[in-house]
């Protein structure tokens, strides 16, 4: 366990001077982590909450697992620029601007992360920066910004694409290494143009809510997606609502299990000042982050459906594969994977790691587990003796029974 911590911090707090193009700074080889303002806290963010949650990232443990940035979402802008034509903060809810922010969160070893939208404003109506993004790019590399999630409120049609590249250009000609979060909320396929855009990730699809529904929503966008993820390039399925009181832990868990085996970013959106110790269990899961933070060449991917049962798989670097168990229906019921579903060589025995149990098991055939009511299972699964020669797999759907 300690080994495995540790390797999760060396990942996840990697910084990269490399260039992977001419274009492109090299600063997401692991999907981010970190904390955005906007679900826990909307309009309602000030620069004490901003000072507060970073506090609590630190002592929560949770910068100590990878979470790093520290996202300031819409709201935090006045609403005019300034005489010279820049975005400025707003006076009241961050008097003392974004720059010293900016220090307070790198003194505590973190990143800053920030706002603005590819229209003529932001979805909350303060001054966008389509038309503006060489000074807006230059004003937040002065102040010392590290991310920035640029949105698609109030675009005036012009296509994502050439709003989305302006902002990479202008980000890249800033001279300061800026990830850059694309959320275009799928509306034009960001996936297929996102990349090529400068963005090291981007939203897959429409606001997540704090819902078990809004989840599984989410979810089913994401299946046939695994082509256009890869290191310094990832899907985005949104931010997490774990912890924000609208699912039950069971639910929770099943939403950070389906997140990391799709390599999501793991963006936090609780108020981590007031998080209790089960959210922070949640989020800090060393053995689950392992898998949102591990390259096996492709994100995880639905590989069975049956109602409301569903396998999710991801290759693992170390060979085996991570696999989630997923339950969206109302009763308990069983779920088995094969081996072959989950992408595994034959062998005849596989280690079976229950990574929110803790516990591991043998099996030589079938990944088996009872899933409760809108609950996930999730596994790694790696061969442990073997090879043997295979004939046909087994099922290729999950099995399911009557309620107990
Ligand atoms: C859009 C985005 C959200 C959030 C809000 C802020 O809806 O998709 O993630 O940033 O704007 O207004």
């Amino acid at each position: 366990m300690c080994a495995l911590a540790i390797s999760v911090l060396v990942i996840g707090t990697t910084t990269a001077s490399a260039r992977l193009t001419d274009e492109k700074p090299l600063l997401a080889a692991t999907p981010p982590m970190g904390w955005s303002s906007w679900n826990a806290l909307g309009c309602t963010v000030d620069e004490n909450a901003v000072r507060g949650n970073a506090d609590a990232m630190v002592s929560s443990g949770m910068a100590a697992m990878g979470y790093t940035y520290v996202n300031i979402d819409d709201c935090w802008m006045a609403p005019e620029r300034n005489a010279g034509g820049r975005l400025q903060a707003d006076p009241q809810r961050f008097p003392g601007g974004i720059k010293a922010l900016a220090d307070y969160v790198h003194a505590k070893g973190l990143k800053l992360g920030i706002y603005a939208s590819a229209g003529t404003a932001t979805c909350q109506n303060l001054p966008g920066s389509l038309d503006h993004e060489t000074t807006d790019a230059a004003t937040f590399a002065e102040w010392g910004v590290d991310l920035l999630k640029y949105d698609n409120c109030y675009n005036p049609g012009r296509p994502a694409v050439e709003r989305f590249s302006a902002m990479g250009n202008a980000l890249e000609a800033s001279g300061r290494d800026i990830v850059y979060s694309i959320s275009d909320w799928g509306d034009e396929q960001s996936w297929r143009w996102a990349g090529n855009a400068g963005g090291h990730y981007w939203r897959t699809f429409a606001d997540i809510t704090d819902s078990w529904d809004a989840v599984v929503v989410i979810v089913e966008q994401q299946a046939g997606l695994t082509q256009f993820s890869r290191p310094h390039g990832w899907n985005d399925p949104d931010s997490l609502e774990v912890g924000n009181g609208g699912m039950t832990t069971d639910e929770d868990r099943a939403h950070v299990s389906l997140w990391a085996v799709l390599n999501a970013p793991l963006i936090a959106g609780n108020d981590l000042r007031s998080m209790d110790a089960t959210t922070r269990g949640l989020l800090t899961n060393p053995e689950v982050i392992a898998v949102d933070q591990d390259w096996g060449g492709m994100q995880g991917d639905k590989v069975a459906d049956v109602g409301d049962l569903e396998i999710w798989a991801k290759p693992m670097s170390t060979g085996g594969a991570a696999a989630v168990l997923l339950n969206r229906g109302r009763y308990g019921t069983e779920i088995a994977a094969s081996p072959a579903e989950l992408g595994l060589r034959c062998a005849n025995e596989y280690n079976i790691r229950d990574l929110w149990a803790h516990t591991t098991t043998v099996t030589t055939g079938y990944v088996d587990a009872w899933v409760p009511p809108h609950a996930a299972k999730m596994f790694l699964v790696s061969p442990s003796l073997g090879p043997r020669m295979c004939g046909t797999s087994g099922l290729v759907a999950p099995r399911s029974r009557n309620p107990r």
